[in-house]
C-alpha cells in the first residue's frame, strides 16, 4: 500500500514580512523611511518547500513548531491553504513564532530573524507515524535548529529504515560556524544534499578543516571548483545538487556532474527560490525522473518562484514547470560528461540516491 504522504518536511515556519526595496542605506536614529512595497507572507524554508511540493502535486505534510500566537495561526492556515497536512505543527505554549523581517535592495535582501521556537524544534516534533509515512523525508534550515539538528542523523536512519529517502537543505549558518561535527553524521544518512554555492563551499571548507577530506575545502570560484566543492560533499554520501542564482545549477554524484542552465526570467523577488528548486528537485525525482531532468525541473521551479514577492506566491504547478524547463539540457565541461543515467535497472550505478527504483517511490503521478 502507498504511504499516505510523499512527502515530509521538517523544519522552519514562521511570517516573512517583506518590505522594499530600501534606498541606499538603512536609516537608524527613529527616521522613518518609506518604501513602495510591504507584504505579510508565509516563510520559512521547509515551509516554502513543502508549499512548493504541494503545488508540484506531492501530498505534503509538515512537521515544525510555532507558537500559541497570531503569528502561529497565520504560519498553520498558510501552510493549510496550499495544501500542506499541518497535523505535526506543534505548538509550543511558552515560546513566540518565529518572526523574519526581509529587507530587499535591488537583488540583494537582508533577513533579520527572531528565531522565537526554533532552538526548542527538536525529534519529539516529528511524530513517528510520519517518518513511517512518508516515501522521502526532507529537513530544511539544519543551523537554525539545533536540537533538530542533533538528532536528524537518528530521524533520517529511522526515515530510510522505513524505506524513505531523505534530503537536507541546511541554508545559512548565521553564526557561520558550519559545524562539521553536526553535519557529517546526517549526511551519512543523506541522499540528497540542496545548498547553495556559498553554502556548498562553507559546508566542504567545514568538513575539509576537520581532517575528513586533506582537501582544499571550498575550492576556486570557478563552475568547475563548484562541480569540485559538490564532488567533495558527495564523497561524504549524498547526490549534492548545488543552486548558483542567476548562473543555473549543477549536481555531483561522486563521479559525474550533470550541470544546467538558467531558466530566463525577470526576477521580482528571489526570497525562496532556492526552496522551491528543492520542492522541484523532490518532486521530479519522486516521479520517477533522472538526475539530469530532475536537475532542469528544480532550476524552473527555482526561476518562475522570483516572478512575484515572497516564497510561495509564484511556484509553478508541475505542467508549468515542465514546460520551463523543455529546453535540452546544458553540455557539460569536457571531460565531465554525466553520460546517461543509470537509470533504476543499473547495478553498477555509483550511490545514487535510490532513485526511481525505490520501493516507496511511485512513477505514476
Ligand atoms: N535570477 C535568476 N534567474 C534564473 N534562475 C534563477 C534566478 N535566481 C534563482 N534561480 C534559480 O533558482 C535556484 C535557486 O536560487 P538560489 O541560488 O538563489 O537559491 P538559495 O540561495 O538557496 O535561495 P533561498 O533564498 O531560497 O535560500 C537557482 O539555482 C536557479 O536555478
Ligand atoms: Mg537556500
Amino acid at each position: 500500500m502507498s504511504p499516505p504522504f510523499d512527502l515530509l518536511v521538517i523544519g522552519d515556519a514562521n511570517p516573512d514580512v517583506v518590505v522594499g526595496p530600501l534606498p541606499d542605506t538603512l536609516a537608524f536614529g527613529q527616521r522613518e523611511q518609506l518604501v513602495p512595497y510591504g507584504r505579510l507572507v508565509l516563510g520559512g524554508s521547509a515551509a516554502i518547500a513543502a508549499c512548493g511540493a504541494a503545488r508540484l502535486g506531492l501530498r505534503v505534510a509538515f512537521a515544525g513548531r510555532v507558537g500559541a500566537d497570531a503569528a502561529g495561526a497565520f504560519v498553520r492556515q498558510a501552510l493549510a491553504e496550499r495544501g500542506v497536512d499541518t497535523g505535526a505543527l506543534t505548538v509550543d505554549p511558552e515560546l513566540p513564532t518565529p518572526l523574519t523581517t526581509v529587507l530587499t535592495r535591488g537583488a540583494d535582501r537582508a533577513i533579520l530573524t527572531a528565531p522565537g521556537t526554533l532552538p526548542a524544534t527538536g525529534p519529539y516534533d516529528v511524530p513517528e507515524r510520519l517518518l513511517a509515512g512518508a516515501r522521502h523525508v526532507h529537513a530544511a534550515s539544519f543551523f537554525l535548529l539545533p536540537r533538530l539538528a542533533r538528532a536528524l542523523p537518528e530521524l533520517f536512519r529511522a526515515a530510510r529504515a522505513g524505506g524513505a529517502t531523505t534530503s537536507l537543505d541546511t541554508n545559512d549558518d548565521p553564526d557561520g560556524r558550519w559545524d562539521a561535527r553536526l553535519l557529517a553524521p546526517v549526511l551519512r544518512h543523506t541522499d540528497v544534499l540542496l545548498p547553495n554555492a556559498a553554502e556548498a563551499r562553507a559546508l566542504a571548507a567545514a568538513l575539509t578543516t576537520t581532517g575528513a577530506d586533506g582537501g582544499t575545502g571550498g575550492g576556486p570560484r570557478t563552475e568547475d571548483g563548484l562541480a569540485a566543492t559538490a564532488a567533495l560533499l558527495a564523497g561524504h554520501g549524498p547526490l549534492v545538487a548545488v543552486k548558483n542564482g542567476a548562473e543555473g545549477a549543477l549536481a555531483h554524484d561522486g563521479t559525474r556532474t550533470w550541470h544546467t542552465a538558467p531558466v530566463p526570467v525577470e526576477p521580482l523577488d528571489a526570497v525562496g527560490a532556492g526552496d522551491s528548486f528543492d520542492a522541484g528537485f523532490l518532486a521530479a525525482v519522486l516521479r520517477g525522473e533522472d538526475t539530469a531532468r530532475a536537475l532542469e525541473i528544480a532550476a524552473a521551479c527555482g526561476a518562475l518562484s522570483t516572478r512575484a514577492h515572497g516564497g510561495t506566491a509564484a511556484q509553478p504547478d508541475w505542467p508549468e514547470a515542465v514546460g520551463a524547463a523543455a529546453r535540452p539540457p546544458a553540455p557539460s565541461p569536457a571531460g565531465a560528461d554525466p553520460g546517461p543515467d543509470p537509470g533504476p535497472g543499473d547495478p553498477d550505478a555509483p550511490h545514487h540516491p535510490k532513485q526511481p527504483h525505490h520501493p516507496k517511490q511511485r512513477n505514476d503521478r
